[in-house]
């Protein structure tokens, strides 16, 4: 049944950004995984690799993301993963070649909305966000990452208990959070376990 819905709301989010967007088309890259899923895990945006195979976290991010993974009792098919923004945001360079860059404010707020009507048809009992991005905007922007981290947000979300996590990226760029997340895993696989899920 969710499935169902999801290819709906699917359609329906395209269809929306095709007209607001044109003539420019762009690539959607939505969800994938488990649509029953009892854990929901979002990032930020697409990068190119993502952009490319059309699947959430395939990229580096996404490596990173399995090798975190294993560190749990967790695989991507009993998850439900997606990103926040279902575009890749990119900036052109002086030569004219594509790079990632993060989604502008007004994106995040376009965006957002529709990340609700998913999360609402996946309904998972856990949502675990990767990086700042999909935190600020679901717990607003005065949580911040560096101090959420690791442990259950306060407030549940539509019902579902917010779990924040660095990105997995943010590990290649800064290799000394890399202890810190290991610790977060171990506290997020404990939080699973007395949770039974
Ligand atoms: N980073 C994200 O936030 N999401 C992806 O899907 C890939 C990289």
């Amino acid at each position: 049944m969710s499935a169902e819905k999801l290819s709906a709301l699917y359609r329906q989010c395209a269809a929306y950004f095709d007209a607001l967007y044109a003539p420019e088309r762009r690539i959607y890259v939505f969800g994938d995984g488990d649509p029953a899923a009892k854990i929901l895990l979002v990032g930020e945006a697409p990068g190119e690799q993502e952009t490319l195979l059309q699947k959430p976290f395939v990229g580096r991010a996404g490596k990173n993301l399995d090798e975190f993974l294993a560190l749990t009792e967790l695989t991507r098919p009993k998850l439900y993963t997606t990103n926040l923004v279902k575009f890749r945001p990119v900036k052109l360079g002086a030569k004219g070649r594509a790079s990632n860059r993060p989604p502008s404010r007004e994106e995040i707020e376009l965006w957002k909305p529709w990340f609700l009507k998913e999360l609402n048809i996946v309904s998972p009992k856990v949502i675990v966000s990767l990086g700042n991005v999909p935190l600020q905007a679901l717990a607003g922007r005065k949580t911040v990452i560096g101090q959420a981290h690791g442990r259950p947000f306060g407030e549940l979300i539509l019902g579902a208990t917010l779990f924040p996590l660095y990105h997995p990226a943010s590990v290649i760029y800064n290799p000394a959070l890399r202890e810190s997340y290991l610790e977060d895993l171990r506290a997020f696989s404990a939080f699973l376990r007395e949770n039974r899920l």
